[in-house]
């Protein structure tokens, strides 16, 4: 085929169309590389909740790992990839999140793909035991409609193996309530973040739990932003609301965020890690975690142990990030665990105050469409265990400068 015929010239001007018309509306994304150190602006963008990312204790642990193992896992979890730290890391998470047993994987994304799309499938295509015989079959998926894109992709993911979606609106158990009183299929899951990851708001789990169990349905949260935040000594939303022991709930994680480290994991009953260790595929068929993030993980969790004032910290800053910005005159969430969020309204002004934060030295999140809807560009504070209060007093310096200077349209 030659490329005059092949359409690939086309593609590639296509593809630059699409580019320009994405600059035009101030939707282009560019990467920035983080120095290494201290030394960079206030970092209030980062996903640090706890500051353990720094932490000697994590880098030594990290460092031992890699002179042990390698920097790498050499190879899937169930041919290679699994190590003495992974087998500690999963008792461990089991043990501190009060569930049955977790299975860790080398990203939160790939634990929450995993755990929607393996599920529904299993439960979905007849292969669940004694299915046929009690009549029913099917299964349904309720999600959130602010759910993080990890979840919506399982669900994308599980409409190919033959689930129905319903996705309804943000935080209504009411909505979802009547999803699952309504359907045909026999199985349901439902399925939510437990901290919203933008808006920073709680999930009304207790709510969710007792519809869910109403009407048999498996609940799946996923705790990435609530893990080390929320909950007794950082142990998440799901433990706060008093579920975490009930077998029908099955919670997700990442290690990427108050665990200072990388990878994911997902906590549940044994009949649900079984079904993602034999038919997960995006456990199977992937690399397993790195052994210095697993050990680095480990070294996170054993400081939270000790240290369960570190989630209070990071509440507390929040809420004070969050005075500050609503003292300013801001349109500000009520920050559940550490997330923030700073509406703002217009791409281009969401841009234009993130440049500003930049250019005072602080760092903060900038989310546009497709991260948020239409009009409702914003930034994204995060607050840290270790920010000083004068940290805080170049947030109230950077946000009074956007505040005087940009054009809020939200
Ligand atoms: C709510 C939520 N779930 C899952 C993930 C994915 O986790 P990971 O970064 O470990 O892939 C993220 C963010 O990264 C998130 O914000």
């Amino acid at each position: 085929v030659s490329t005059e015929t092949s359409g690939g010239p086309e593609a590639l001007a296509a593809l630059r169309a699409a580019a320009a018309d994405r600059a035009a509306a101030g939707l282009s994304r560019t990467l920035v590389p983080r120095a290494a150190g201290h030394d960079g602006p206030v970092d209030l963008a980062s996903n640090d909740y706890l500051g353990l990312a720094a932490d000697p204790r994590l880098a030594e642990a990290a460092a031992s790992a890699a002179r042990d193992w390698g920097p790498g896992s050499t190879g899937s979890r169930l041919v290679t990839g699994t190590t003495e730290l992974h087998r500690r890391l999963e008792a461990e998470l089991a043990s501190f999140t009060g569930a049955p047993q977790a299975l860790v994987f080398s990203s939160g994304y790939l634990a929450n793909l995993a755990v929607v799309t393996a599920l529904a499938q299993l439960l979905g295509q007849g292969q669940a035991h004694g299915q046929r015989a009690q009549g029913g079959h099917g299964v349904l998926i309720v999600s959130d409609a602010a759910n993080h894109a990890s979840l919506i992709d399982g669900c994308r993911l599980a409409r190919a193996h033959g689930a129905r979606v319903e996705v309804t609106p943000h935080a209504d158990p009411a909505a979802v309530e009547q999803a699952l009183a309504r359907r045909p299929e026999r199985y349901a899951l439902v399925v939510s973040d437990t901290v919203f990851s933008v808006a920073g708001d709680l999930a009304p789990v207790r709510d969710l739990h007792r519809v869910a169990r109403a009407h048999g349905a498996l609940l799946v949260l996923d705790e990435a932003h609530a893990f080390g935040v929320l909950g007794p000594g950082g142990r998440g939303a799901a433990a706060a609301a008093g579920i975490a022991a009930d077998p029908h709930v099955i919670r997700t994680f990442t290690l990427s965020k108050s665990l200072g480290s990388q990878g994911g994991a997902v906590a549940g009953p044994a009949e649900v890690i079984s079904t993602l260790i034999d038919a997960g595929r995006a456990f199977i068929f992937d690399t397993g975690l790195a052994p210095p993030s697993a050990a680095a993980a480990l070294a996170a969790l054993a400081i939270l142990r000790t240290g369960p004032e570190l989630s209070q910290r990071a509440r507390d800053n929040a809420r004070r990030l969050a005075e500050l910005a609503t003292g300013l005159g801001f349109e500000t969430s009520e920050p559940a665990a550490a997330v923030v969020r700073v509406v703002l309204g217009e791409a281009a002004a969401a841009v234009q105050a993130r440049d500003i934060c930049v250019a005072q030295g602080v760092h903060v999140g900038c989310f546009r469409p497709p991260s948020v809807p239409a009009g409702q560009a914003c930034l994204r504070l995060t607050a840290r265990a270790n920010l000083s209060e004068f940290h805080l007093a170049l947030a109230f310096r950077a946000l009074g400068a956007v505040r005087d200077h940009v054009r809020i349209t939200a």
